[in-house]
């Protein structure tokens, strides 16, 4: 065994930074930083990057038995050292260290110190291979946790959760208002800083007891009192003030999450309440159900790109096609009776077929081809045919239609042979079928078939509510 005994100016390097690192760590509640050197923890998410590649890189090179240059575990070790301890400098610029951080923490600086170690064994050429070996792979798993943790300080603990389980997920069918809406709100705009690792004002918003329990200034949530809540009266504050929630910069509630946590709050700030227990004509189950439907644009990312020059060659006086939304593929076509009015003027749309979800071609004098172009539209949702000379033949081809979720077809010769048709239709939610020849019987039959299409079939729905209500009362 040789030991080196002549001591390099870098080993006082290392030998101070360790000592100054475990000092940090071990009176770290002690500690108040000058506001100069907690701006050097900034650099923290610069220089991590180094240390990982650098000691990546020796650990590999001593596991394959190859030599490690003494330059690279020099660097590898000092820069560990740096990044822990502007690590720790950041750490102190976070009011509250919650446990993510703490392990962070520890994890970052057991990681340089262990480094440390090895730089020492490494000089004292003390030939114990196991011992260095379990150093190696240790520091790979210190790497690994301290990185993994670091992540969800930064990111949020599911930072590397796949993403398709970061993906937003669903509202569930009758959701509890608080745990499935409103603490989905908040964890989207605000639980970023208001958690156990940035409490910030005080105030955790991770779970009800939380919220209730408030902040510094107190008052966040007054069940029944959205006036009074200190949350609801910061989220109103116009941007530029200080006191605005969230903080300027970032990303604003909109109108409708606004209102939803005023009304959860005005209805009491429960968590046990859900969407059933309200009435269908309170907004807040209005508003709650607008956030249920899914996001049309979303959808439609999977269509064909439909260029604005394609739109405008095709269009004329008599045919408008017009983009559902801004910047989306989804195409709206609708046809205006005139002079010479030939199937070709449809039928030569074959080409954005895909596109088309919306189509209004009613009062046309359409027949077959007409329906073939229609059937070879797979995404359409929305079908306008009234007042045309169709029949139950022409009509079947729509059974492929598998997305038509309104069909109207009313003043049409259309007879209870159709129904089979409607039938086959699964998304069909609307049907608009007055003045045809199909009978209340065949009407009747489909109902029981379909339960939750509405048909409007003369009265509308509403009206015959009311209707009914106001004859059963001249009864009494
Ligand atoms: C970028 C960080 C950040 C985000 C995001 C954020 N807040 Fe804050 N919040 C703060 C800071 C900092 C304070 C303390 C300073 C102050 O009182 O203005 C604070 C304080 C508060 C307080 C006062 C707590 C008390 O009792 O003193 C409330 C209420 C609040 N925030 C609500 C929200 C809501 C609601 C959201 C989401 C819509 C949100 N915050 C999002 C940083 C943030």
């Amino acid at each position: 065994m040789t030991v080196i005994t002549k001591i390099k100016w870098v080993d006082y390097v290392v030998f101070g930074l360790s000592l100054f690192l475990i000092f940090c760590l071990v009176f770290d509640s002690y500690i108040e930083l000058p506001r100069l050197i907690a701006w050097l923890g900034r650099w923290h998410p610069l220089v991590l990057h180094f240390p990982i590649v650098l000691l990546l890189l020796c650990v590999f090179l001593g596991l394959t038995n190859k030599k490690i240059p003494k330059l690279l575990l020099t660097l590898a070790v000092i820069f560990a050292l740096v990044t822990a301890i502007s690590g720790f400098f950041l750490g102190k610029e976070t009011g509250v260290k919650g446990e993510l951080l703490f392990w962070h923490q520890w994890l970052g600086g057991g990681l340089a110190l262990l480094a440390a170690i090895w730089y020492w064994l490494d000089g004292v050429s003390i030939e114990n291979k196991i011992l260095t070996k379990i150093l190696q792979v240790a520091i790979i798993g210190l790497v690994f946790f301290t990185g993994h943790y670091g992540g969800m300080v930064t990111h949020g603990e599911d930072f590397l959760a796949l993403p398709l389980e970061k993906r937003e997920e669903k509202i569930p069918e009758n959701p509890l208002i608080y745990k499935d809406v409103v603490g989905r709100i908040l964890d989207k705009k605000c639980v970023s800083c208001h958690n156990p690792n940035k409490k910030k004002g005080e105030l955790l918003m991770t779970s009800l007891n939380e919220l209730l329990a408030g902040g510094e200034v107190g008052n966040t949530i007054i069940p029944g009192n959205p006036q009074e809540s200190e949350l609801i009266r910061r989220i109103h504050l116009p941007i530029e003030d200080g006191d605005h929630m969230p903080p300027d910069g970032k990303k604003p509630l909109d109108a409708n999450e606004i209102q939803i946590l005023e009304q959860w709050i005005a209805k009491g700030a429960s968590d046990t309440l859900r969407l059933q227990h309200l009435e269908a004509s309170e907004p807040l189950a209005g508003l709650i159900r607008n956030l249920m439907q899914p996001d049309p644009n979303e959808k439609w990312v999977r269509l064909p790109k439909v260029a604005d020059s394609t739109i405008l060659r095709w269009s004329s006086d008599y045919l408008t096609i017009r983009r559902i939304a801004g910047g989306v593929n989804a195409l709206s076509v609708n046809l205006y009776k005139s002079p010479a009015y030939e199937a070709k003027q449809l039928t030569d749309l074959k080409f954005i077929s895909e596109n088309i979800v919306q189509m209004d071609i009613s009062g046309i004098p359409i027949g077959q081809e007409e329906m073939n172009l229609v059937a070879s539209c797979p995404n359409l949702e929305w079908l306008e045919i009234d007042q045309t000379p169709i029949s139950d033949n022409e009509l079947d081809t729509l059974k492929v239609l598998s997305d038509l979720k309104i069909l109207k077809i009313y003043s049409t010769a259309i007879s209870d042979k159709s129904i089979p048709v409607f039938k086959k239709l699964k998304g069909l939610q609307k049907l608009y079928l007055w003045n045809t020849k199909i009978s209340s019987n065949a009407l009747n039959e489909l109902k029981n078939a379909n339960p939750t299409l509405k048909i409007d079939s003369g009265i509308d729905e509403e009206l015959q509510n009311t209707f009914v209500k106001q004859d059963s009362l001249s009864k009494n």
